[in-house]
């Protein structure tokens, strides 16, 4: 039941509005620098990491431990909170 209702959620969102809301926080915090939605700039595309990611129940704290250490991604500053969001954005979530 709680899956219905997630994929209901999703399907209602959809893609391109999910990136509009998501915008600010990559954009504050420097990710849209190197990351867009559909393209590939220095970094993969949002739609390309969301694909990626989609079944890994731990991506968000995975990426956020790669950003903080700065192994395996360009370190990133700022705040638990403000970096799983960031991740969390930047993998569709
Ligand atoms: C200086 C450029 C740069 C900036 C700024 C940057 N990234 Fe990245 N990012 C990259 C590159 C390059 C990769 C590909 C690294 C790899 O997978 O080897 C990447 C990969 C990723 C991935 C996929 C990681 C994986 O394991 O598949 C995510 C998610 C991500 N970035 C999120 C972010 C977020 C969120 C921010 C903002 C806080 C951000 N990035 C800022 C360059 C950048």
């Amino acid at each position: 039941m709680k899956i219905a209702a997630l994929l209901a959620a999703c399907a209602m969102l959809g893609a391109t509005a999910a990136y509009a809301a998501d915008a600010d926080i990559l954009t504050s915090k420097g990710c849209v620098k190197c990351h867009a939605p559909d393209t590939k700039k220095v970094g993969p595309s949002i739609k390309d990491m969301t694909a990626k990611h989609k079944d890994n129940k731990n991506a968000v704290d995975d990426i956020v431990a790669k950003l903080k250490s700065g192994k395996g991604h360009p370190k990133a500053s700022g705040s638990d909170e403000e970096l799983k969001a960031a991740v969390a954005a930047s993998i569709g979530r």
